[in-house]
């Protein structure tokens, strides 16, 4: 078993460490964030993630998870380094390698020889070189090892990965991150560092367009007439197509999917390549807040000023408390700015957010509302009473945006019902 540091204990870098310690690694997980520590420290998670404050607690009570302060604090005696830091989107669209760099920095003099660095924040390529000359050490490899998993389901998806993707130009050190995984089922794929890198890029891109493709399926059906739920169930039967990620929806956010694609852009716009096809997906993903918000001021006959819109949902995605470029809060601001009195709930959302105070249940915010907005697909929302909606709302009307609610139900209960494609 190795000893590894994690460096950032974010939903990638906490998700790494409390998984790599439950394979039965060593892990001591730094970050620069005292509170976050302090919590840490007393088996308090900070974020919401199925399973994740089980496996922190195993870890610290096994003694094979540590949390310190500062990265330097955990790389003395690391085999492997994990970066695990942000990766912003730049004002060029370009990542922004700054945390990546300090990170670097703090570790380089304390690392012990022959320690392997690995790059698992979403870099662009050329990174794993970046991160070697900021280390400046000719005795410590750097890797680059791609994390995929999804938000929502990062334990499940850290220990079932679809595949360990490890990029290096030195065998051994592949080899030695490779044997980290021991108990993990997954394919490996080992590479030179631009092609480990690209994939993750075209992964996250190739996911974008798949949510733009049926967003954009989703408007030819509300225009023709065509249910675009029965539409992708059929496409999807085709084993080149797939169901998966055909879900229409209010377009892609978190903090990947966005940043990501506008990565890639400017990745290949670097390169020489004009990637037309990668900027009709953010183009279609924006005018999807834009069709989501419209929905909703037609609900209202036309007009949102001094309308009082219910929204349920503000995270990106159901079971996760992200609120970063989520869609939910990029309509719920367009519906702002045309007038409407907004009230929103979210379950895993408790203070304000985007202009937002949310409520601390779902039935009050629809309490004198002319329009419902489901905008995040939390389970929880189709089993909730609608005939007490129903009575709370000035006018039974509701926008759902994810497809969620059993239509037929709620039309029987008087109310006007628009889906996304529907
Ligand atoms: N969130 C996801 O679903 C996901 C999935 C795959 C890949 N990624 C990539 O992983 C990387 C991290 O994403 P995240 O969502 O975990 O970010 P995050 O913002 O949740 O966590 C990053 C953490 O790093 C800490 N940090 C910053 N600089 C530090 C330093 N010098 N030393 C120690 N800690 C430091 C921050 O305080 C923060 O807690 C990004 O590149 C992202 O694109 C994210």
């Amino acid at each position: 078993m190795a000893e590894i540091a994690v460096i950032g204990a974010g939903y990638v870098g906490l998700t790494t460490a409390a998984c790599f310690s439950h394979l039965g690694h060593d892990v001591i997980c730094a970050d620069i964030d005292e509170a976050r520590i302090a919590q840490l420290v007393r088996g308090e998670v900070p974020i919401v993630e199925a399973g994740l404050e089980a496996l922190v607690r195993e870890g610290l009570e096994g003694g094979r998870l540590r949390f310190v302060v500062g990265a330097a604090n955990a790389a003395p005696s690391a085999e492997f380094a994990y970066l695990c830091v942000p990766t912003p989107q730049g004002d060029d669209g370009a990542a922004d390698l700054a945390y990546i760099e300090a990170a670097a920095r703090e570790i380089g003099p304390v690392l012990p020889s022959e320690a392997v660095v690995v790059n698992k924040s979403t870099v662009p390529v050329g990174s794993t070189r970046v991160v070697e000359r900021v280390l400046g050490r000719d005795d410590v490899v750097v890797v680059s090892n791609p994390e995929f998993l999804r938000e929502g389901s990062a334990v499940h998806d850290f220990l079932n990965p679809d595949r360990i993707v490890i990029g290096s130009d030195d065998q051994s050190a592949a080899v030695r991150v490779a044997s980290l995984y021991i108990g993990v089922t997954a394919p490996i794929i080992v590479t030179d560092p631009p092609s480990a890198e690209t994939i993750k890029y075209a992964s996250n891109a190739f996911l974008a367009a798949k949510v733009s493709f049926v967003n954009a399926l989703a408007a030819v059906c509300d225009a023709v007439g065509a249910d675009v739920k029965d539409v992708v169930l059929g496409m999807g039967y085709d084993t080149r197509i797939g169901h998966e990620f055909l879900k229409p929806g209010p377009g892609f956010g978190g903090s990947c999917l966005p940043k990501d694609t506008r990565a890639l852009v400017h990745i290949a716009d670097s390169a020489g390549y004009s990637f037309d096809l990668l900027r009709g997906v953010i183009t279609v993903n924006e005018d999807q807040f834009h069709r989501v918000a419209a929905k909703v001021r037609e609900m209202a006959g036309g007009s949102l000023e001094g309308v009082r819109v219910a929204v349920w949902g503000l995270t990106f995605k159901a079971r996760t408390d992200d609120t970063r470029e989520s869609p939910a809060l990029r309509i719920v601001s367009l519906l702002a700015e045309q007038g409407a009195e907004v009230q929103a709930y979210d379950p895993a959302v408790k203070g304000p957010i985007g202009g937002v105070v949310p409520a601390n249940d779902p039935y009050s915010v629809c309490d004198g509302a002319q329009v419902l907005a489901v905008l995040t697909e939390w389970d929880d929302f189709r089993w909730l009473d609608f005939d007490k909606v129903a009575g709370l709302m000035e006018t039974p009307r509701v926008v759902d945006a994810r497809n969620l609610l059993d239509r037929p139900a709620l039309e029987r209960r008087g109310f006007r019902y628009v889906g996304i494609g529907r």
